[in-house]
């Protein structure tokens, strides 16, 4: 671990963005690797990148201090590609606990689940707080349709050990029409059988194959006449989530992540951050810029904490202002979802 310490006295000026949406939550990815080939995120022919390009964990350790010391960021989630690919991502994790005193109010990981069985016990043990795990359908045909081929088993096993080990676990679910509509329902049933809050997300315009049409998005009103033909289901009050949440009269909540037919890009208070340590201001942005470039030839952290409120002023409006298909250069698993 390196020695951390908060580079100023006085508490963190906020960043924000020239819309005035202010940041509170970073999403950094791992790696752009992944055991899965989803055909929503993953291109074709994936090139990933060298090892040696990726943030190390000392080097995360530094970006992480930055952002939650000098620039006010509470919130933290992991992504991938895949994280539990990363061998030193429970160290990632313990690493990050030396934020708490300086703000930090939650590490989250967002994961397959595919690898979680054995290593849940010790993702606790290093300090994560949440889950979200991406289950798409329960019909196992349909599950190894969107996942490139792969078994439903042990990602079930996955959820389980990770309450087991009493890690809250969230459930999020692509719907791709023509391939899993119809698991809308059987996804409802099990997360009400299993306690478990589940969301499900309109199919983006991000998709590593091109292969996004509008007329591919289940929308939020389709997704919600699918539940109400079985459930009774009540809107709950908005929060900065970007799900709408609704309970059902089973008792559970579900939400919906509706991007497309209504963004909440307005609200938005998140940043994105590569494997290879590129800042990306916002999901659909084109380009990144590198922040361990200047980092690896000598920045010092006023220098690199300049850069980066410079990028974030500049962010733009976001999807809700130029709808469509993307053409943004780097696909979903190097964005991290
Ligand atoms: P919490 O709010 O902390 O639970 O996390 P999250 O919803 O951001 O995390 P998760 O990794 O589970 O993301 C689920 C999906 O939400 C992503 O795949 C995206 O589809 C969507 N999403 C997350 N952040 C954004 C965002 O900033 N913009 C848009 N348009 N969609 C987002
Ligand atoms: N549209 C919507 N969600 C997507 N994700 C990946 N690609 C897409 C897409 N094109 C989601 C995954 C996971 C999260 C990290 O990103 O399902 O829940
Ligand atoms: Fe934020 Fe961009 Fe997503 Fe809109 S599209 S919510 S601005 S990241």
């Amino acid at each position: 671990m390196t020695q951390l310490s908060r580079p100023t006295a006085t508490a963190p000026l906020p960043i924000q963005d020239r819309f005035g949406r202010i940041k509170r939550k970073l999403r950094i990815s791992l790696t752009d690797r992944c055991n899965f080939r989803c055909p929503y995120c993953m291109p074709e022919r994936p090139e990933f990148m060298d090892r040696a390009d990726r943030l190390s964990r000392v080097e995360l350790s530094r970006i992480l201090m930055l952002f939650v010391g000098e620039l006010g960021v509470n919130r933290l989630r992991l992504t991938g590609g895949e994280p539990l690919l990363r061998r030193d991502l429970e160290g990632i994790i313990e690493d990050a606990q030396a934020l708490r005193p300086f703000g930090l109010e939650r590490v989250s990981l967002t994961t397959n689940a595919a690898l979680l069985e054995k290593r849940a016990p010790a993702l606790k043990a290093a300090g994560v707080d949440d889950l979200n795990i991406s289950l798409d359908a329960m019909d196992p045909t349909i599950f190894a349709k969107l996942s490139g081929g792969r078994s439903i088993k042990p990602v079930l096993a996955g959820i389980v050990a990770a309450r087991d080990a009493g890690i809250p676990v969230k459930l999020n679910a692509v719907i791709i029409r023509g391939i899993n509509e119809g698991e809308i329902l059987p996804l409802a049933r099990y997360a009400a059988r299993e306690n478990l809050p589940l969301r499900y997300i309109e199919f983006m315009p991000l998709d590593g194959r091109g292969e996004w049409t509008r007329d591919r998005v289940v929308p939020q009103a389709d997704i919600l006449e699918h539940l109400r033909a079985e459930f009774a289901v009540n809107a709950l009050p908005r929060s900065n989530d970007p799900a709408a949440y609704y309970e059902l009269d089973d008792g559970n909540e579900i939400g919906i992540i509706a991007t497309v037919s209504n963004p909440f890009c307005a609200s938005c208070d998140r940043l994105r951050i590569t494997a290879d340590g590129s800042l990306y201001p916002c999901l659909f942005s084109k380009n990144g810029i590198s922040l361990r470039d200047p980092m690896r030839n000598g920045a010092d952290d006023a220098a690199l904490s300049k850069l980066i409120r410079s990028t974030v002023w500049n962010k733009d409006a976001g999807y809700a202002a130029n709808p469509g298909y993307s053409d943004r250069p780097i696909a979903m698993n190097s964005l991290g979802g």
